[in-house]
C-alpha cells in the first residue's frame, strides 16, 4: 500500500542547503524526491503566462488546481530534473529568483496551498520519499518517519545563493540577494497557513559553517537511529 511508504521530510528556508541534501539522500537511499518548491514555482510561472497576479487568489485557484506539470528524471546521476509545464521546458525559468519570489507570494493563499496538496502527497510511493519544502513535516506528511528542519543564517544563505547563481553565469548583488532572502523568509514564516516552522518532532540542524558532507553525516545518523540505513556512494 502506498501510504505505508516511509517519508523523510526536510523543511527550511531557501539557501539552507535543502535542495542539494535532499537530492543526494534520495539518490543514496534509492527513494523518490519531491521538490515541493518547484510545484509552487511552476504555479507562479503558469500564473504569469496567463497574466494573473500572484496575489489574485480567485484567478490563481483554477490555475493551481489544473497545473499541467511533469518532472523528468535527470539524464545523469548528478544532472538536474527537467520540469515541463504546459508541454514547455521551464527548468531555467523555474530557478530564477523572481520566480521564487512570485511563488512565495502565491504560497500565502490557503486555497492555492490546498489545491496543490494532493499533488504533493502523490509523490509518496515505495520504496520511500524524501520531501523538500517548507511544510512537509507539519502539513503534507505529518506522519513522516523522520523530520529535519535545516536552517542557516541569512548571510550564509545569501552567500551560498550568490555563489550558485555565479556558477550558473548569473550576476547579481549580494546585498540585494540578502534583502530578497530576508523578505521571502518573513513572508514564508509569517503567513497564517502552513508557515515555515519546524514540526514539533523535527530535528533542527543549523548548517551555518557546515559543508554538505557534514550535513549528510548528521542526516545519516538520524535516519539510522530511525532504522533506515543510508548506503554511502562508492
Ligand atoms: O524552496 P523554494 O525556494 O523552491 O520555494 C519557493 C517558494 O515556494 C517559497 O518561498 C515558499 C513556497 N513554498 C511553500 O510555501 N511551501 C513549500 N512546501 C515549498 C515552497
Amino acid at each position: 500500500m502506498t501510504t505505508a511508504s516511509p517519508v523523510l521530510t526536510v523543511d527550511g528556508p531557501g539557501g539552507s542547503g535543502k535542495g542539494t541534501i535532499c537530492r543526494l539522500l534520495a539518490r543514496d537511499l534509492g527513494w523518490h524526491l519531491l521538490d515541493s518548491g518547484a510545484i509552487y514555482r511552476a504555479a507562479a510561472i503558469a500564473a504569469d503566462r496567463r497574466g494573473i497576479d500572484a496575489d489574485d487568489g480567485p484567478a490563481l485557484l483554477p490555475v493551481a488546481a489544473r497545473l499541467d506539470l511533469r518532472f523528468e528524471a535527470p539524464a545523469t546521476a548528478d544532472g538536474d530534473v527537467v520540469v515541463w509545464l504546459d508541454g514547455e521546458d521551464v527548468t531555467a525559468e523555474l530557478r530564477q529568483e523572481q520566480t521564487g519570489n512570485q511563488a512565495s507570494r502565491l504560497a500565502v493563499i490557503p486555497a492555492v496551498r490546498q489545491a496543490l496538496l494532493q499533488r504533493q502527497r502523490d509523490f509518496r510511493e515505495p520504496p520511500g520519499l524524501v520531501a523538500d519544502g517548507r511544510d512537509m513535516g507539519t502539513v503534507v506528511f505529518p506522519d513522516a518517519a523522520a523530520k529535519v528542519f535545516l536552517t542557516a543564517s541569512a548571510e550564509e544563505r545569501a552567500r551560498r545563493r550568490h555563489k550558485q547563481l555565479k556558477e550558473q553565469g548569473v550576476s547579481g548583488s549580494l546585498t540585494a540577494l540578502l534583502q530578497e532572502i530576508t523578505e521571502r523568509d518573513a513572508r514564508d514564516r509569517e503567513r497564517s497557513v502552513a508557515p515555515l516552522v519546524p514540526a514539533d518532532d523535527a530535528v533542527v540542524i543549523d548548517t551555518t559553517g557546515l559543508n554538505v558532507d557534514q550535513v549528510l553525516d548528521r542526516m545519516r545518523e538520524l535516519l539510522s537511529r530511525k532504522g533506515y540505513r543510508v548506503p554511502t556512494p562508492d
